[in-house]
């Protein structure tokens, strides 16, 4: 039997903060930051997970962290269980838990906004577009299709809420939150990490339509925390499909969401139980992503 990790509780470590996918942990002044196999649709966190999910989602983003370091600095600070126990020997006793999901990372006060980056007309975007021919305020060429690629790729930021959907806000709105010099760095971080990402991504059959990254304040720095380029952060789409003037395939969970279509379900929580076959096809995905992506396995 695959076990799904649901929830996790370590004795002797103060929870930190609990999100809809991670659970996150004091260790000294540094943070362990471990994804559970929670998985959540339109929001809502579903009663039953992923079996690996969490070590995907986790191994993926340490891959990223070291492919874009030369771009910008990043919260990782060891990855490897062993080396975690090392700096924090009261996380030895939950290694079986912990391994392959976790990271130790600094503790950064989180910029109030998320740095989304769009190369692709989608979701929000396209509804977007579709009303105002713009999106956060950004002026965008007539005639534009569904999943159409951008001229360029465009920063469209939305606020961090704390339940409930993100909105997105306008350049102006942002620098309110952030000032424009923090407006400036991330912005062009933010496009430059995408750009990089999807030249290689394509490499390897994947488009990235879009993504969301965080940044964090630590000192007087500012480093890229959170999760990176992820199915849950990200939209994937297999680059052998690819078709303007439709929805793509996406590579993640799309057969959550068109279960949860085709149900007769609100989208309020509590969401239904998955099906084993949801559940093991959706398994599935998320592993060939992280294969693709990263050449490698669990
Ligand atoms: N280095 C960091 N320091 C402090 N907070 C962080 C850091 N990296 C990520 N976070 C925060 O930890 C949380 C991660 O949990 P997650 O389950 O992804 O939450 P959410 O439901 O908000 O997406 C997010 O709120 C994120 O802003
Ligand atoms: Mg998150």
């Amino acid at each position: 039997m695959r076990k799904t990790i649901m929830s996790i509780e370590l004795e002797g470590l103060k929870p930190f903060k609990k999100g809809k996918v991670r659970d996150v942990f004091e260790s000294g002044d540094k943070l362990l930051f471990v994804a559970s196999d929670r998985i959540s649709a339109f929001d809502v966190v579903m009663p039953n997970g992923i079996p690996d999910k969490g070590k995907v989602l986790t191994q993926i983003s340490i891959f990223w962290f070291e492919f874009t370091k030369d771009i910008i600095k990043n919260h990782l600070i060891a990855s490897d269980i062993d080396e975690i126990v090392g700096y924090d020997e009261k996380i030895g006793a939950y290694k079986d838990i912990l391994e392959k999901r976790s990271m130790l990372v600094e503790k950064s006060q989180p910029l109030p906004v998320e740095c989304v980056v769009r190369g692709y007309l989608a979701g929000s975007g396209w509804r977007e577009y579709q009303e105002k021919q713009s999106i956060c305020g950004i002026e965008l060429p007539p005639g534009l299709k569904e999943s159409d690629k951008l001229p360029e790729p465009i920063f469209t930021p939305s606020t961090k809420a704390e339940t409930g959907h993100d909105e997105s806000i306008t350049k102006d709105e942002t620098i309110d939150l952030i000032g424009d010099k923090l407006f400036g760095f991330v912005s062009s971080k933010s496009i430059e990490i995408y750009k990089k990402a999807d030249d290689f991504a394509r490499s390897k059959g994947i488009i990235i339509a879009d993504t969301k990254f965080e940044f964090g304040k630590k000192a007087d720095e500012i480093i890229l925390i959170d999760e990176v380029l992820t199915p849950d952060s990200s939209r994937f789409w297999p680059l052998n499909e690819y078709k303007a003037g439709r929805p793509q395939r996406s590579y993640d969970k799309q057969f959550t969401r068109d279960y949860l279509d085709s149900l007769d379900w609100d989208k309020v929580s509590p969401g239904p139980v998955l099906p084993d076959e949801i559940v093991n096809k959706t398994r599935e995905k998320y592993l060939s992503i992280l294969s693709l992506i990263t050449g490698k396995t669990l």
